[in-house]
């Protein structure tokens, strides 16, 4: 993870429904916090806190005019690597923690005519904040949000009290069939000049994804970003070689190690944020070699051109890659 660079304050812990607490931060000098865009997210080291070195990322919730705090949510989730459970039993308000200035790799497009956001569970962070911003525009917009049940749905009393509700529809796995959302129907005919935003857990996004591509919405239209990415099996993973373009070295990238460990570790850096394939931030121009994709970033015709790939979690279907570094 990218090395945080600000201290805030834990000013508030809220539980906004069943297993979700939102957080409050704001600097602790009073000082200003730096402005983020829609669809932004910080990485938060729970280290001061706690003694070890988790990092994990998290959308921001509140409204991107706002200067003097951000907000995030997090839903606990036992089965995922441990920063969930850690942020709801360990930090307390008043707490001083460490985050990352925000980084976006889930922006609007400006240009959009007309924006549909799709939010599945937690996955509604990024998105509030890109309802409030486009609002605040202006601009046209309509929001749908799914959840498990009602219980399991945050921030339903802020959408219902904001001046956006009537563009809001919510949905309920466990409600009558007639509130349920019918995505085929929603992303059938796509409108030039309309752009979909979707966030959620794996499968939510990859059916709201299939299903607009199998309609024929332009992939540029089409923006996502995984709420957290599932993690790949490794059991069974071989070692290869990674050459390196411009120095001619060749590297053994053991079985146990991803390609930006093994390099980091000889000295040759690829700048990561993620780690898990998400973000982009190390994608890398594969010049010859067949690289096995664990990504969730590339569309799946750009992985099968196989002329780059993510090195924090992609690895080789060939004995060697040769990389453009
Ligand atoms: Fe995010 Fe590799 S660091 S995709």
């Amino acid at each position: 993870m990218t090395q945080a660079t600000l201290q805030v304050r834990v000013a508030a812990k809220t539980i906004e429904a069943t297993d979700i607490c939102s957080f409050e931060l704001v600097a602790i000098d009073g000082q200003t916090l730096p402005l983020f865009g829609a669809g932004a997210h910080i990485d938060v080291h729970i280290d001061v806190a706690m003694g070890d070195g988790l990092s994990r990322s998290y959308s921001l919730c509140n409204d991107p005019r706002a200067t003097d705090h951000y907000l995030i949510a997090v839903l606990r989730d036992p089965a995922s690597r441990g920063g969930s459970v850690a942020m709801h039993e360990r930090i307390k308000v008043g707490d001083v923690i460490r985050i990352s200035e925000p980084k976006n790799h889930f922006q609007l497009a400006h240009a959009a005519e007309y924006s549909l956001l799709l939010a599945g569970g937690i996955g509604v962070t990024p998105l509030l904040c890109m309802a409030e911003r486009l609002h605040n525009t202006g601009a046209s917009f309509a929001m749908h949000y799914c959840a498990r049940s009602q219980d399991r749905m945050a921030f339903t009393q802020r959408l219902a009290a904001s001046p956006f509700a009537a563009q809001v529809q919510l949905h309920f796995d466990d409600g009558d069939a007639a509130q349920k959302l019918d995505i085929a129907a929603l992303l059938a005919a796509p409108k030039a000049g309309t752009h979909l935003y979707v966030c959620g857990p794996s499968g939510f996004l990859k059916f709201v994804r299939d299903t607009a591509l199998a309609q024929g919405w332009p992939s540029e239209c089409v923006h996502f970003e995984y709420f957290s990415a599932e993690l790949a099996t490794t059991t069974g993973d071989q070692a290869f070689d990674v050459k390196i373009a411009s120095t001619g070295k060749v590297y053994r990238i053991a079985a146990d190690r991803t390609v930006t460990e093994a390099l980091a570790e000889r000295g040759v850096e690829v700048p990561v944020s993620c780690e898990q394939g998400v973000c982009g931030t190390c994608l890398t121009r594969v010049l010859e070699g067949v690289p096995e994709h664990r990504d969730y970033f590339l569309s799946p015709d750009e992985q099968a051109r196989n002329d780059q790939f993510t090195p924090c979690c992609s690895r080789a279907r060939s004995g060697l890659l040769v990389l453009d570094l």
